[in-house]
């Protein structure tokens, strides 16, 4: 595989510079701060970003918890946001920048319903000529470069990827990644890596290929077949948060990567759940399930520790639990 470089943006005023050509993808519901912190744990330069954030919200003064945090946080993390109003993008992207964004996404591949059916995320796809009309204002509205995260298109014979992907270049963007399937697939199928490689192909900014990337191997594929600037890895880092880091080191370095062990893993859902707990308070409790339930797997008591985890009641129970693990692993 030949040698991946950093990636250059030069911004309206303020240039960036991607060391790390493996990036964590944007994930509603999970790629929160504390999923961030620990991601960043493995993954010292790698770009992050955060959930989507509702442009207009934010324009408006809410959601702004998504954003306010950024400066506290070490590395690169791009705040991505969503909608279909260049003035609410506009505002949104200045309020981010001034938060400490290292650079701002604009999602143009959300599948959701309430999204689209609103006009943003995928809905994009079928207004070329709306996204370009918001790429070319955001960009000139912020200083820090402007990226976008698309899919190949509506559906299969609605556009032309390669022309809808050149207009936002035209427009100013930075950098697009490709998530290589259409919004009519949602996640069913696979990613077409051979449509990704097209796109690169006719863009002289970088192109960051995604879809289905679960490990190295899959990222060196996936970079055989694309071409691509670097790769962004989703729903397999979901319980896995080492996993940008891990294929980083793999992919640059070629040297093997020590995987948690199941005390990590477990210390790792401990340490995730008393974040979760101290910052949401009962509650954090819900969201640390998912994550435990995620991350609980592949060693011996897994199976049932997560049985027994989704039955807790209480923080303290489930606190308890893992203590008593990791006890037991010891
Ligand atoms: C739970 C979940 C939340 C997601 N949230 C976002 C999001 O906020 N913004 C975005 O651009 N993509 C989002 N995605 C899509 C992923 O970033 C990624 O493009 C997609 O999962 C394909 O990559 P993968 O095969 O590596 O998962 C989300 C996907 C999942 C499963």
């Amino acid at each position: 595989m030949k040698k991946l470089s950093p990636i250059f943006l030069s911004g309206n005023g303020i240039s960036r510079s991607l060391e790390c050509p493996v990036i964590q993808s944007p994930l509603a519901g999970v790629s929160d701060q504390i999923f961030r912190k620990f991601v960043r744990r493995w993954a010292p330069k790698a770009l992050l970003f955060t959930e989507m954030v509702n442009a207009k919200s934010l324009e408006l003064g809410h959601g702004e918890e998504k954003v306010i945090e950024l400066s506290q946080e070490s590395g690169p993390i791009g705040v991505q946001l969503f909608d279909h109003r260049p003035d609410s993008m506009i505002e949104a992207a200045i309020k981010a920048e001034s938060s400490g964004a290292f650079l701002i996404d604009i999602n143009m591949g959300c599948p959701v319903k309430k999204i689209a059916k609103k006009g943003g995320g995928s809905a994009l796809l079928k207004e070329p000529e709306l996204a370009q009309l918001i790429v070319k204002k955001v960009s000139k509205a912020i200083s820090i470069p402007l990226t976008v995260k698309i899919r190949l298109g509506w559906c299969e014979n609605t556009s032309d990827p390669v022309v809808f992907a050149l207009g936002l270049q035209e427009a100013g963007a930075q950098l697009i990644t490709v998530h290589g399937r259409t919004r009519r697939q949602g996640f069913s199928g696979y990613a077409n890596w051979e449509a990704i490689s097209k796109i690169k192909q006719s863009l002289d900014i970088p192109v960051i290929a995604n879809g289905d990337i679960k490990n190295s191997r899959d990222a060196i594929k996936c970079l055989e077949v694309t071409n691509a600037d670097g790769v962004m890895i989703g729903r397999a880092s979901m319980g896995a948060p080492w996993l940008v880091g891990q294929i980083d080191e793999e992919i640059q370095s070629q040297k093997a990567f020590i995987s948690p062990d199941a005390k990590m893993k477990v210390s790792l859902c401990l340490e995730h759940l008393k974040l979760l707990v101290a910052k949401k308070g009962d509650h954090g409790l819900l969201i640390a399930r998912k994550h435990m339930n995620w991350t609980c797997r592949g060693f011996e008591s897994a199976s049932t520790l997560r049985h027994k985890l989704v039955r807790a009641r209480t923080p303290k129970e489930a606190i308890k639990l893992l203590e008593d693990e990791l006890i037991k692993l010891n």
